[in-house]
Order: C-alpha cells, then structure tokens, then sequence
C-alpha cells in the first residue's frame, strides 16, 4: 500500500517529533529523541526515549510511540518520524517492533534543525525481517 503524505503533514510530523524531543528523559546519554507516528486511521501517537539509571530498561521513543498506539487499539501504521541532534536512524530494536505491525511503514529521519536526512520504509530498514508470517500457527 502506499502512502500518500504531503510535504505539509511530513513537515507537520518532523516538527512535532522534534517538539515532543524535549521531554525526552536521557540524562545519561544526553541523546534526545523524538518520535511521531500516524496510524492510517489518522491518529497521531508522539514519544520520547526514556533512561533509567539501570541502563538496558532504556526505553526507545520509537518504541514508546508504538506500544502507546498499540495500547490504544491503532495496529495499523503508515509513517513515524524520528528526530535525534544528527540525524540518526532507528536501533535494529526499533526496527523489529515496527515490522512486527507493517514492513511498509515509512520512517522519516530529521536531524534537530527539521532537516530530513533520510527515509525509508520498514522493509528497507529491516530487509528480510523476520516477522508473524514465520511463525507456524
Ligand atoms: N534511542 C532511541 O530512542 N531510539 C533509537 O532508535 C536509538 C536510540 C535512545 C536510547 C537511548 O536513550 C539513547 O537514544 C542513546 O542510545
């Protein structure tokens, strides 16, 4: 399926991402991330990575944005953006929970400037994912 985002709305998602960055809670790394994702029914899930000074409970804000969609019924995703200072792309943890729900979610990367450095669907971030159509029912 493809999706159908005008400059306008991926600006609006960037610049939103980049908002909610703000609230990221990373005193540890210092490494401020944003996330916005919109469902295709139109909902608009933000979310901020998350520290804790025991360090791999951390929490990705990509991940964040996705289980508050997940547990708010919306499984069905179609972009996120994620704003970091450069530009970084999604952990390979991130990218296996978006591919969990679509390998056609597009993610949109901004630098802290709005800047988008890069996009990519799922599948091209995560080729060959292993996702439920592997698992044997
Ligand atoms: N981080 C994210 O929020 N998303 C990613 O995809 C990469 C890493 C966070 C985790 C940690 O709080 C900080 O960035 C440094 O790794």
């Amino acid at each position: 399926m493809t999706i159908s985002l005008t400059e306008e709305e991926c600006r609006f998602l960037v610049d939103l991402a980049n908002e909610t960055r703000r609230r990221a809670y990373a005193p540890y790394s210092g490494y401020r991330v944003g996330a916005a994702l919109r469902t295709r029914s139109g909902r608009i899930f933000t979310g901020v990575n998350i520290e804790s000074a025991a360090y791999p409970t951390t929490m990705c804000a990509e991940r964040v944005a996705v289980y508050k969609a997940i547990s708010e019924g919306e499984r069905d995703f179609e972009v996120i953006t994620v704003v970091t200072d450069n530009g970084g792309s999604p952990c390979g943890g991130c990218r296996q929970v978006l591919a969990e729900f679509g390998l056609e979610t597009l993610v949109i990367m901004a630098d802290g400037r709005g800047r988008i450095v890069w996009q990519a669907t799922v599948n091209e971030l995560l080729p060959g994912a292993f996702t439920p159509k592997d698992l044997p029912r």
